[in-house]
């Protein structure tokens, strides 16, 4: 084996270490490993003699332990860190030499980035990077950005250490500069999606059903040997499995029902705002955080009145099932919203990413990884350009074996008045998406009333202003 390092990590702590090690694992490849502090970097190398690391006092030390085409891989937090440890690498890496930015960095950073970076030679790579710290230990899955030309040298080495599902590796290099980041991003606006409807069936299970955390901890394992297979389903029944050791409380009863985030949601929002995309799973589930956290208002409230009802149980196995539906129905229309994002930021910035492609690194090692990933990478394989997923024919069969259920359960928390913003704007969003007319024409008949901003007719081209204020005539203006 070299005495240098073929790939450098800069940036120790929890992610970076377990990235580290996992890359050092992998046969082939000798690991350079560098932090701003140097104790981490030699409580690394002391804990792990197996990764025989190459351990880095300095920078120059670092950048001289790894062979050309150099490639690092930068682990620090999202933000000013990230630009400073770029500036350093890339003074002392040479035309041809790789940086990677494996954070949660915002893709218009990674795209202002790459133009820099690439301006001196040097590739310049931003690789969203899902699973948390097990993932990066043992085997995450990785979505690079950056030139083709650097997948080349890089491509191998993240497959070495990405997570495989059916003997292929979760990785795949999705598009040119922020495109890796970019879909990080999506994957991150789903994850909220998911866990907010799964907190929403939790909620109706309890207190609509009654069940306790352990027996909805219960139904989660049942769920989870099914089509709602997944990890976050899995991980949701071991967190209302847990007792608190102070209280003998379940666990979820002792935390405070303010959910925090890291901004990667907001992120989601706001750039499908910008493009025109209703994600609306997504941003209700980013708002419900947000909700979740106005603690003031929360805790300065009146008696707000409720007026809500009583909802006769009769059958709880079948209520058990029909919140079931509504999760899987709402599940669906997440990622329809998530792909629809994706497939609208490649269009508008020129990338070519194959959704199927994209569907498949998800399988497995990210946080939303789940069963029905399979479905969604046969449906863009078969229709690379499918409009919508639920045009695809196993979902629109999903839905309706759901639909009736869903709406349902979406009444039933309305009249019972809890709230359930995900499950409803989910279904309003399909109902929107089914109709065959919506009241957006009343919405242009009123633009065109205060603001002349005009209007298309039904039953023949151009563009047309009725005049409201005079005699009501209609004029054609284009
Ligand atoms: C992943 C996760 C991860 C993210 C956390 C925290 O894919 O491994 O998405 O990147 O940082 O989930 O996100 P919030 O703090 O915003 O919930």
């Amino acid at each position: 084996m070299s005495e240098k390092a073929n790939i450098g990590v800069v940036g120790l702590a929890v992610m970076g270490s377990n990235l580290a090690r996992n890359l050092a694992s992998r046969a082939g490849n000798r690991v350079a490993i560098y932090n701003r502090s140097a104790d981490k970097t030699q409580l690394l190398t002391k804990e792990h003699p197996e990764a025989n690391f190459l351990a880095s006092e300095t920078i120059d030390d670092f950048v001289a332990n790894l062979t050309k085409p150099r490639t690092a891989i930068i682990m620090v937090q999202a933000g000013a860190g990230t630009d400073a440890v770029i500036e350093q690498l890339a003074e002392r890496f040479e035309p041809g030499d790789i940086i990677v930015d494996g954070g949660n960095a915002l893709y218009t950073d990674t795209m202002r980035r790459e133009k820099e970076v690439s301006a001196k030679g040097i590739h310049f790579v931003g690789a969203g990077i899902s699973g948390g710290e097990e993932g990066a230990l043992k085997g995450p899955s990785i979505m690079p950005g950056g030139t083709k030309e650097a997948y080349k040298t890089l491509g191998p080495i993240l497959e070495s250490i990405a997570a495989v599902v059916a003997g292929e590796p979760c990785v795949t290099h999705i598009g040119s500069d922020g495109a890796g980041h970019f879909v990080k991003m999506i994957h991150n606006g789903i994850e909220y999606a998911d866990m907010q409807l799964i907190a929403e069936s939790y909620d109706l299970l309890r207190q609509s059903g009654g069940f306790s955390p352990k027996e909805i901890a219960d139904i989660f394992t049942e769920w989870n040997k099914g089509e709602l297979e997944s990890y976050l389903i899995e991980i949701t029944a071991e967190v209302l499995k847990q007792t608190d050791a102070k209280t003998g409380k379940p666990f979820v009863d002792i935390v405070v029902d303010a959910a925090g985030s890291k901004g990667t949601g907001v992120w989601t929002v706001q750039t499908s705002l910008n493009l025109g995309v209703p994600v609306s799973g997504i941003a209700e589930a980013v708002f419900a955080r947000s909700l979740s956290s106005q603690t003031e208002q929360r805790q300065g409230k009146p008696e707000l009145p409720a007026q809500n009802q009583t909802w006769n149980i009769t059958d709880k196995e079948l209520f058990v099932e029909s919140v079931r539906k509504a999760l899987y129905a709402s599940k669906i229309i997440a990622y329809a919203q998530g792909f629809d994002a994706i497939r609208a930021g490649a269009k508008e910035f020129g990338w070519e990413i194959n959704l199927g492609e994209v569907a498949k690194i998800w399988r497995g090692g990210c946080i939303i990884r789940a069963q029905f990933l399979n479905r969604i990478t046969d449906a863009y394989r078969s229709k690379p350009n499918l409009l919508s997923l639920l045009f695809d024919d196993y979902f629109l069969k999903a839905i309706d074996d759901s639909v009736a259920a869903w709406r349902e359960v979406v009444a039933m928390a309305a009249l019972t008045g809890i709230p359930a913003p995900a499950f409803a704007s989910s279904l309003s969003y399909y109902d929107g998406l089914r109709a065959e007319r919506l009241p957006a024409a009343l919405v242009q008949g009123q633009r065109d009333f205060f603001g002349a901003h005009t209007y298309k007719r039904v039953d023949q081209p151009g563009t047309f202003h009725t005049r409201w204020s005079q005699d009501r005539s209609e004029v054609q203006t284009d």
